[in-house]
């Protein structure tokens, strides 16, 4: 059967209409259901988080790997709310300061933050780890899905397992259609790359995965410097593996225009259909290439653009994607990441 998709006719939970959906929702959630929401990083696959049976359904949907943990999302910026809901568990003086910090610069927002697990967060959700990742999402479908439901809600993106995250409810449909109960469908994200994930467990803070929110200022709201993910937790976590993020096709890069043309040139004599995921002033200097998706000029723009751009050349069918490297700080570190992860092999 086909998941049903609700449109939103807007964000604001009051609505009348917005309201009756997210009841719809919430109801479904509450009785261990499964439904894709919009925030504002990537579109997520939401479960109760405290219900081990609806969140194992999570990696059913998704083909996802049991040993890969999801995100609780919560709808209040409160450690000691979490710690008594046992959503997380308790922390030393140091993580409490440290989470405190992080949550009064970021949330909501797209930070998640790794913190020890609480008694009453299920063994699927942190994937038998004593640790649980926590994330309050800035977008307001989100937080009222959250509110409405009374309960945290885990959610990975809502992909496949490997395939690119969602920016759009189409996107969710094209990978979940017939494995969930409902999409609410809020239009496209707003920043289009997922959360950073920071480790607060240890004794300096490490960066897990490079994402919305910028290490340079994660660096800033804690006044140190964050460690680089190690080998060891990679292995323990598929989500930081490469090749991860991956469409079919292969990615290739350049610097510059001349580059990307050599590129061009050199796939197409091998017969290989090339498409290019470029901005309108680079896709014109190339003489406006078919199949081609146009990205904005901004980092912003960018990572708004991606996950659907490399869906687009995806579904063209094409052999190779072009782009342009992607260097620097903010923003840059996660495209970069997505793009490396994306192009592993
Ligand atoms: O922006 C986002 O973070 C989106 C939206 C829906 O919130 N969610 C998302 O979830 O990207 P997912 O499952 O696709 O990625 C979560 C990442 C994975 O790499 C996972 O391994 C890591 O967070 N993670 C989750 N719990 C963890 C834990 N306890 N320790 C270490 N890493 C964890
Ligand atoms: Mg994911």
């Amino acid at each position: 059967m086909r998941t049903e998709l609700l449109p939103l006719a807007s964000h604001d939970p009051a609505e009348p209409g917005v309201r009756q959906a997210l009841q719809r929702a919430a109801g479904l959630i509450r009785a261990g259901g499964l439904v894709a929401f919009p925030t504002e990083t990537v579109y997520g696959l939401g479960a109760d988080a405290l219900d081990a049976a609806a969140t194992a359904a999570i990696f059913t949907a998704k083909a996802r790997a049991l040993n890969d943990p999801l995100i609780v999302h919560v709808d209040a910026p409160d450690l000691d709310a979490l710690g008594a809901r046992g959503v997380i568990g308790p922390l030393t003086a140091r993580q409490r300061q440290r989470a405190r910090r992080l949550i009064d610069a970021f949330w909501p927002g797209p930070l998640t933050l790794v913190l020890p697990r609480g008694a009453r967060v299920p063994a699927t959700v942190t994937a038998g780890g004593d640790s649980v990742a926590v994330r309050m999402p800035r977008h307001p479908i989100a937080l009222a899905l959250i509110a409405a439901a009374g309960t945290p809600i885990a959610a990975p993106s809502a992909n496949r397992f490997g395939h690119v995250s969602p920016t759009t409810a189409a996107h969710v449909r094209a990978d979940l259609d017939g494995r969930i109960d409902l999409i609410l469908d809020g239009g496209p994200t707003d920043i289009g790359v997922e959360s950073t994930v920071v480790d607060l467990r240890e004794d300096a803070p490490r960066l897990l995965r490079p994402g919305g929110a910028a290490r340079e200022d994660i660096e800033a709201a804690l006044g140190q410097p964050l460690l680089r993910p190690e080998a060891r937790r990679v292995a323990a976590s598929p989500g930081l593996l490469d090749k991860h993020y991956a469409p079919r096709a292969a990615l290739r890069s350049a610097q510059d225009l001349d580059g990307l043309r050599a590129i061009v040139a050199e796939e197409r004599a091998r017969g290989q259909r090339v498409g290019a995921l470029l901005n309108a002033h680079d896709l014109a200097a190339l003489g406006d290439p078919a199949p081609a998706y146009c990205l904005g000029d901004t980092l912003e723009a960018v990572a708004r653009g991606l996950y659907a751009g490399l869906r687009a050349l995806d579904a063209a069918g094409v052999d190779v994607i072009i782009h342009r490297s992607i260097t620097g700080p903010g923003l840059a570190e996660a495209l970069a990441d997505r793009l490396r992860r994306a192009a592993a092999r």
